[in-house]
């Protein structure tokens, strides 16, 4: 049974979900927590995924406690109907750190997708974080993404044989979406001179920098398209209400300042692999862009996908105006500068994620009896 909630779960968790659904060996049940709704929604769409339980539990303004509370209580009739003899969650959601809750209270198992990720800051990312780590001790068998995720679980005295490296399904979904003649069907995007313009993709969400350190970040949107009349920044706002609000009224009234819906996964993949660079303090980007080549400048103090970092392909550059626009425009006017951090590197997969946590799967239920190898990077 695979349970998740929000966008990023659902990209991730989705080619996993198709590979499963072609195996013999298990039945796959999908249950959705709606912790996001239409954004959800959107990812379920594209890979053609119909949950069986759909627990709808998204309000407006939702706190962290409204958020647990709903998916431990919703949860309870489904698996005691259900009786899995598995749940996969994925990452560090509040969904994810619920889910893995409730399993354990119904001694089922949990497999967890996206383990071992650690910031070392109990409140950045919060509460994601802290929401992974009480996971990892939920956890059965824990799919870590590249070695530094095992080396931080063994660290926190997971036994090796519970983990397997896997490398992040994001690249399987990234891989399977990104076509080099891909044409946009978006008026907005379909506008936009990309032979000629140089476009910054900007996303922002994270709720350690909702209200002051979120308008610094819209100020140096503003700043930068002040300098520079060759730039077309394109920002699919998130949904949140206190993210939109701020995003309209600093950056409404500026032409080359593309406010958007948030984008399909499909379009916005593409819309990846044809920008300039990216801002953004989104966690799921900085593993995308470095498979395409795309420099990031993330918009925190710290990160627990230290990998592209030590590539040079991200950069943590923070919340604040004068260094986000300082690091902006050294990408924009120096192609040297620009040239170290395009380069496509690969540190959170090959593509073939899912098919080494199917296998893992497998040996843990004794379907073959060869444990399968883990993935490493080059
Ligand atoms: C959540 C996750 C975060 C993840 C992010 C991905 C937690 C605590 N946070 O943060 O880890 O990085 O998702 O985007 O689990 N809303 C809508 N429609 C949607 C989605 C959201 O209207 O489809 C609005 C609702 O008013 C909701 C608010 O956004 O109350 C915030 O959503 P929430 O899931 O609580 O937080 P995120 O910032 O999205
Ligand atoms: N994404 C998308 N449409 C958008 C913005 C982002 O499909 O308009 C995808 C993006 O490619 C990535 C994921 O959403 O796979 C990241 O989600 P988000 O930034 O909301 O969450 P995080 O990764 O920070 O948890």
């Amino acid at each position: 049974m695979s349970i998740f909630g929000t966008r990023p779960e659902a990209i991730k968790m989705a080619p996993l979900i198709k590979a499963l659904e072609k195996e013999k060996d298990f039945q796959s049940i999908v249950v959705v927590s709606a912790q996001h709704r239409e954004m959800l929604d959107q990812v379920l769409d594209l890979f053609q995924i119909k949950p069986q339980y759909d627990l709808n539990i998204m309000q407006a303004g939702q706190t962290l406690s409204d958020i647990t509370c709903r998916v431990l209580k919703g949860l309870e009739p489904v698996l005691e109907k259900e009786k899995p003899d598995m749940i996969l969650v994925h990452g560090d959601t509040t969904t994810t750190f619920a889910a893995a809750l409730a399993a354990f209270y119904h001694k089922i198992p949990v497999g967890h997708v996206e383990a071992g990720l650690r910031s070392g800051n109990m409140y950045s990312p919060f509460p994601e974080e802290i929401n992974r780590k009480l996971t990892a001790g939920l956890t059965t068998l824990h799919f870590a993404p590249t070695p530094t995720a095992k080396e931080n679980l063994i660290g926190e005295g997971v036994r090796e044989e519970q983990i397997f490296v896997t490398g992040n399904t994001v690249i399987d979904a990234l891989l399977a979406t990104v076509k080099p003649d891909y044409k946009f069907n978006h008026s907005e995007l379909q506008a936009i001179d990309f032979a000629n313009k140089r476009v910054i993709l900007v996303t922002a969400h994270r709720r350690e920098n909702l209200g002051e350190p979120m308008k610094n970040i819209f100020q140096a949107l503003v700043q930068l398209h002040e300098e520079f009349n060759d730039i077309e920044i394109i920002f699919p706002v998130h949904k949140n209400p206190a993210v939109r609000n701020l995003a309209f009224e600093i950056l409404g009234d500026y032409k080359r300042i593309h406010l958007i819906e948030p984008l399909d996964y499909e379009p916005f993949a593409n819309l990846l692999a044809k920008c300039y660079f990216i801002l953004t303090d989104s966690g799921g980007l900085q593993e995308e862009a470095p498979a395409l080549g795309k420099p990031v400048l993330v918009l925190r103090e710290n990160t627990e996908r230290p990998e592209a970092v030590a590539a040079g392909t991200v950069a943590l550059v923070g919340t604040q105006k004068q260094k986000i626009f300082y690091h902006s425009y050294n990408l924009l006017v120096n192609l040297e500068i620009y040239a170290k951090m395009e380069r496509a590197v690969n540190p959170y997969g090959d593509g073939k994620s899912c098919s080494r946590i199917i296998e893992a799967l497998k040996f843990y239920f004794k379907f073959i009896r060869i444990r399968p190898r883990d993935w490493f990077c080059l």
